[in-house]
């Protein structure tokens, strides 16, 4: 007997849709068959709505200190919110301390995530010091299951240029992708300066002291490196058009660079920063003008993005509002982790992508680029990460509909044609149409395969 069949939904993959009955048993998929009449301790009618794998989403950071504070959701309020909105895995990123091993910076994080997490999690290790054995102990940290690490450009813990290039280096060595934060530091801080020395000091100019070719000169810079180190590169938050356009460039003579994208910079340009509540839109890299967001579908469409993440990073309106004549005191960082699947799907239905690019981006090509063997699709042996989604479901997000612990959202009053009704993990229902019906505690640290040796 099953534990669990779902029937006569439609089922979606990156290359097919059809309808289809789906069986689990012990927390995997075991059948996808046209009608499973066998017993089952649940059957839930999926008739008229599409049944998806959960998306995956490589880009958090929860309970994290970060602008003087700490991110308003802690991982129960962040990944209860993740299913909530489709989302059955979450990338965190666990910020290493000077002189700490990676591999420390793994432990510390997860024992602080293990007892709270909803859904499965995973890290990316931040890493900020390379000094002595510390480079070496990337190696520890691809063995315990975590291949993946990020390097930012900016902030106070950025990397310097040679740090980045000898962790590119590394990466090769021990099957390791490096993420990066790509912006010009010393830009950012020299446009900085500038703009309050002349008592510009609104939230706009957070945008242009960032604007796009801060972002995409990194992004160059840092494809340069990766190339000459011969080494893997995963473009996070990608937000500008020039950045995209080297991207395919890249791309298109056969080098390994990946990009993400995130449903803000999709959705909203560099105008929201005009608005009175500008600074709630305050994230890095801001959001850009609409050639950029124009380039980005374009990328979506053609292939050159690879995945969907959030960059989740709330914070409090009150700690937004220390910024409110001083850009610079804005805490960097926005709410999405809900919003990403609904979003991406509502997309689909209006029929500006296909459903099946939305699997492709949000759940199968990020599986497979960070070594989530288990996950990111529904083939038979997969954890049965599921969605159920009502395409004639209409939902406006309000803050108060949202299931994280923030007190304001930026999607705040966007309509979306369609929403996910239920979400499985690992065949367990955790959400119910408006409802967290998930344990704190359930959610499991996923062990990820190093990439694969390239020819
Ligand atoms: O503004 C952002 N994105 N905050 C989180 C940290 C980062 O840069 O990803
Ligand atoms: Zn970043
Ligand atoms: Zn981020």
């Amino acid at each position: 007997m099953y534990d669990l069949v779902i029937k006569n939904g439609t089922i979606i993959t990156p290359s097919s849709s059809f309808k289809a009955d789906i069986a689990v048993k012990n927390g995997k998929i075991c059948a996808v068959e046209e009608h499973i009449e066998d017993d089952a301790l649940e059957c839930v009618d999926a008739s008229k709505k599409m049944v998806l794998p959960g998306a995956i989403d490589p880009h958090t950071h929860l309970a994290m200190p970060f602008g003087g504070t700490v991110s308003a959701d802690d991982y129960y309020a962040g990944t209860r919110a993740a299913v909530c909105g489709g989302t059955t895995t979450v990338f965190d990123f666990a910020l290493q301390d000077f002189g700490e091993k990676m591999v420390d910076t793994v432990k510390r994080r997860d024992a602080l995530c293990a007892p709270d997490a909803v859904c499965d999690y995973a890290f990316h290790v931040g890493v900020k010091d390379v000094s002595g054995e510390l480079l070496d102990s990337m190696k520890e940290c691809v063995e315990y299951g975590v291949p993946s690490f990020k390097v930012f450009m900016v902030y106070d813990f950025g990397v310097t240029d040679g740090i980045f290039f000898k962790v590119l280096e590394k990466s090769k060595e021990i099957g390791a992708l490096i993420g990066v934060h790509a912006e010009n530091n010393e830009m950012v801080n020299m446009l900085t300066e500038k703009y309050i020395s002349e008592g510009k000091t609104s939230a706009y100019y957070h945008y242009l002291s960032r604007p796009e070719w801060v972002e995409g000169e990194a992004d160059e810079r840092a494809i340069d490196w990766a190339k000459a180190a011969g080494a893997e590169l995963y473009i996070v938050h990608l937000a500008n058009k020039q950045g995209m356009k080297a991207v395919e460039k890249a791309k298109a003579k056969g080098y390994p660079i990946y990009a993400e994208t995130c449903p803000q910079y999709l959705y909203f340009t560099s105008d929201v920063y005009k608005r009175e509540d500008g600074r709630n839109f305050v994230c890095s890299p801001p959001m850009k003008g609409q050639e950029s967001m124009d380039a980005l579908w374009a990328g979506i469409k053609k292939g050159s993005i690879d995945t969907i993440s959030t960059d989740h990073c709330p914070f409090l309106q009150a700690e937004k509002d220390w910024g409110i004549n001083d850009f610079r005191k804005i805490p960097n960082g926005c709410a999405g982790i809900e919003n990403m699947y609904p979003f991406m799907l509502a997309q689909a239905n209006a029929g500006r992508i296909t459903f099946n690019k939305v699997v492709e981006i949000c759940c199968s090509n990020t599986a497979k680029l960070f070594g989530c063997d288990t996950k990111g699709s529904l083939d038979i042996g997969k954890d049965a990460d599921i969605v159920i989604y009502d395409p004639e479901k209409d939902f406006t997000i309000h803050n108060s509909n949202m299931h994280s612990d923030t007190d304001h959202t930026i999607w705040e009053g966007v309509k979306l044609h369609g929403y996910p009704i239920k979400t499985f993990v690992r065949g367990t229902l955790v959400y119910d149409n408006g409802e967290f019906v998930g344990k704190r505690g359930f959610g499991k640290f996923l062990k990820r395969s190093p990439r694969p040796k390239r020819a």
